[in-house]
């Protein structure tokens, strides 16, 4: 490519990100003075709200991690659950994973959900708790066969070397339900987001957008009253 097509296509990309400001459209309002004292309450009240307004997918999850350098890294994921009274979020992965071999060594994490359609953003930071075997076992068994399938394949996140090396390796993850239904992966594993902080943001069309933080007492602590503030946009 020519240095004066690279120039085009950066100023077409430029004009095409101005001109999509977001978050112009009708949103809804957020009613601060009749907050429930514990966030995951509140949680749960805009996933509700989220599903029965049309949003896609508000199950899915962006998940970040620090690695072992410090380094961040994020990924989307499926809540499983949400633990109201504990404030935990719940949420299944591969142990042996990137992201499970992050928490193993730095079991804290943040979610973060943006839902377009409501222009909500919802922040979570705790620490992150691990389910006993016996407790991700069977979180795996009340999966699809297609998902413990994909599941028992293994190696996530590794280079594959050809899309037939997977297309075995499926195969014969299924052949091995098939034998035997009760055939669980080992890593499957149950993590909970024990929250500390929890965030609500909701956009407005002309920036006056309001966010309400809660607090647990103490920083990492998984018990304990919420402390609320709102924030400055
Ligand atoms: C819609 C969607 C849902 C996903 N759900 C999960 C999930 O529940 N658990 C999971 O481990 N990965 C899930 N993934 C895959 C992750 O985004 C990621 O690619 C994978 O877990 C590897 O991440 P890691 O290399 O950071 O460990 C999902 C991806 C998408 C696009």
């Amino acid at each position: 490519m020519t240095e004066q097509a690279q120039a085009e296509d950066r100023s077409t990309l430029a004009e095409l990100l101005q001109g999509h400001p977001p978050m112009a459209r009708e949103l809804p309002g957020f009613a601060t003075d009749r907050l429930p004292a514990n966030p995951a309450e509140l949680f749960g009240a805009w996933l509700t709200g989220a599903f029965a307004a049309g949003v896609l997918d508000p199950q899915v999850v962006t998940l970040s991690t620090v690695d072992t350098d410090g380094c961040p890294d994020a990924r989307v994921l499926v809540l499983r659950g949400i633990d109201v009274p504990g404030a935990g979020w719940v949420f299944a992965a591969d142990a042996d994973s990137p992201k499970g071999r992050q928490l193993a060594v730095r079991p804290k994490a943040a979610i973060t959900v943006y839902w377009p359609l409501l222009g909500r953003q919802i922040r979570v930071r705790g620490l992150v708790e691990t389910a006993s075997p016996e407790e991700s076992a069977l979180d795996f068994l009340d999966r699809s066969p297609w998902s413990r399938a994909a599941a028992l394949v293994g190696h996530q996140s590794e280079p594959l070397t050809s899309l037939e090396v997977y297309e075995n390796a499926a195969r014969e993850a299924r052949r091995r339900l098939e034998a035997d239904s009760k055939t669980i992966t080992p890593g499957h594993t149950v993590y909970t987001l024990r929250a500390s902080e929890v965030e609500f943001w909701q956009g407005d069309a002309t920036r006056r957008h309001v966010r309400v933080h809660y607090s647990r007492n103490e920083v990492g602590a998984t018990s304990g009253a919420w402390a609320r503030t709102l924030l400055w946009p």
